[in-house]
């Protein structure tokens, strides 16, 4: 009996891998975000040096946060609900294991190359050949572990959180691959397969999807199993969660052409993305209200559980951002909003509000349990924590709301002659103050981080991984 238990028990090692490696690139993805945001105030602060402008460590902030902070945590999380949905350990610990060290193979990659200024130039697509192949390995062995798992599982039905993740891990692979496809000149330098606007439109096409696919739908899959959780009630309505993910997943891949509004992109197809986007309000807020509704019944407990307002309010960002979406994706709205702070505020209330909020909060839930311990060592400090996060996304985005009006109006006044009002550096000077506060609402959300890791720290020293394993046999033993 004991081995075949034993056979069964959850692979935690993994888990708790990416768990703290979520925790370490968050505070070097988002410290280097508070650095590049602070040389918008001072462009002095690039030192003269080629390797710290702003031009190339804005790209290896995206790609920390996104892939190293945001992947860690899908990785994290999504091995931990699969097998606890699925009662069953994951198929294979060596190709678990591979993707893990892969990950960090790439995201070291990432830190390297970045910074020596190698890039394809293709936003979010960065990575030049040679690593964005290991990532595409990577990516195939994880989605070989995750259905593996699934396929072995011992419940009858597919829990929906894992739908979500599942779709996130082909649809990325779809992307990353078909966005990739290029001819190598050297060792780091190729240039894309495709030409003009056929490039542009599936860069984009990738792009919105990695936004859709990569930074929504996973993040849903753990929406889905860490708010009933943590609220310790049932989804609010299982029938809900299966629309909301046909309608996402059949509106998402259409979206795209709306980052190309008035370029050589056909007119016909930016129409379609800017009516998909619109439609896309609908399943958005689906999901959204169907998180929240968990909690009828639960809503007392936010009074007492830090961890369980990271995941409403990230529920209440993430219904934000997707409101504010469609909303820009209309032509005139984004003629004026394109190239303004108002995108680079929407993609944080998305990023912080949304992503990193959940994350947070899945990861306060999760620690304990793979460590071995009952809760996390500060239920005071993940309050501080949330205070922090919260204080410091309002900052950021109302500046760059504030930032992105002041910007698009005054770079499109013309005077009775037809002459611009305003010159590029005036709007610039009026950008100032927003820029000061977005770096002052950075830092409080970094600081937040910080936070995070003396807590996790602490929780950490204090463990008995053996016996989360052993509290890991007991739940599946007791499931048969
Ligand atoms: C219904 C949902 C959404 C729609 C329709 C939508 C729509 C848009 C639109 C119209 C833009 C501006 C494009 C431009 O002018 O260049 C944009 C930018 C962006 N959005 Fe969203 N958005 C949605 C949700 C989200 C969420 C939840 C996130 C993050 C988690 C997000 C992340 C981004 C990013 C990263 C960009 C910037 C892309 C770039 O130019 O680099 N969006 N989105
Ligand atoms: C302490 C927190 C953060 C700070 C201070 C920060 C700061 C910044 C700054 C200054 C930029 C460049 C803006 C510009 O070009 O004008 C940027 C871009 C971006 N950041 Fe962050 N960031 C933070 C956290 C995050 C997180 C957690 C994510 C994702 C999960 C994220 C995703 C992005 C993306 C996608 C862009 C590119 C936006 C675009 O091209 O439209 N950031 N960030």
């Amino acid at each position: 009996m004991s081995t075949a238990i034993s056979q069964t028990a959850y692979n935690y090692k993994v888990v708790r891998q990416f768990a703290i490696m979520t925790v370490v690139w968050g505070i070097l993805g988002m410290g280097l975000g508070v650095f590049i945001a602070s040389q918008l105030v001072w462009p002095d602060l690039n030192f003269g040096l080629e390797w710290t402008t702003f031009g190339r460590l804005r790209p290896l902030h995206t790609n920390l946060v996104i892939f190293a902070f945001g992947g860690c945590a899908l990785f994290a999380t999504s091995y931990y609900v699969v097998q606890r949905t699925c009662q069953t350990r994951l198929i294979s610990d060596s190709m678990a294991a591979f993707t893990f060290w892969g990950w960090q193979a790439v995201i070291v990659g990432a830190l390297i190359t970045l910074p020596l200024g190698y890039t394809t130039t293709k936003e979010y697509a960065e990575l030049e050949w040679p690593i964005a192949i290991l990532l595409a390995i990577v990516w195939v062995t994880y989605g070989a572990v995750f259905f593996g798992t699934i396929t072995k599982r011992k419940t009858k039905h597919i829990y929906v959180g894992n739908w979500f993740y599942g779709a996130f891990i082909v649809v990325t692979a779809m992307l990353h691959i078909v966005n990739h496809m290029s001819l190598p000149v050297s060792l780091f330098k190729s240039y894309s397969a495709y030409a003009g606007a056929t490039d542009a439109m599936i860069q984009w096409w990738y792009g919105h999807n990695a936004v859709g696919f990569f930074l929504t739908t996973g993040f849903l899959g753990m929406m889905y199993y860490f708010v009933p959780k943590q609220a310790e009630r049932p989804i609010y309505s299982y029938r809900l969660s299966i629309v909301h993910f046909w309608a996402l997943i059949t509106l998402y891949i259409w979206a795209g052409p709306h980052h190309l509004h008035y370029t050589a992109l056909p007119d016909w197809a930016q129409s379609l993305g800017m009516a998909m986007s619109i439609i896309l309000l609908a399943p958005s807020w689906g999901g959204m209200i169907n998180g929240m509704m968990t909690l009828s019944g639960a809503w007392h407990k936010l009074r007492t559980d830090p961890i369980l307002r990271f995941l409403v309010v990230s529920l209440a960002f993430y219904g934000m951002s997707t409101f504010e979406g469609p909303m820009m994706a209309i032509k005139t709205v984004n003629s004026l909003s394109h190239y303004t702070d108002w995108t680079i505020g929407h993609v944080h209330a998305g990023a912080l509000g949304w992503v990193a909020m959940i994350s947070i909060g899945a990861l306060y839930h999760m620690i304990p349990k793979v460590f071995g311990r009952p809760q996390m060592h500060s239920v005071g400090l993940i309050n501080a924590h949330f205070w922090l996060a919260t204080i410091g996304t309002v900052l950021y985005i109302a500046s760059m709301w504030v930032n992105g009006i002041t910007q698009g109006l005054m770079w499109r006044a013309i005077n009775d002659d037809g002459t611009l009002t305003y010159s590029f550096v005036e709007a610039l000077q009026a950008s100032h103050p927003g820029f000061i506060v977005r770096m002052v609402g950075g830092a409080f959300f970094a600081s937040g981080m910080l936070f995070m890791a003396y807590n996790v720290w602490r929780t950490v020293r204090a463990s008995d991984p053996a016996e989360a394993e052993a509290a890991a046999q007991i739940a599946v033993a007791g499931a048969h």
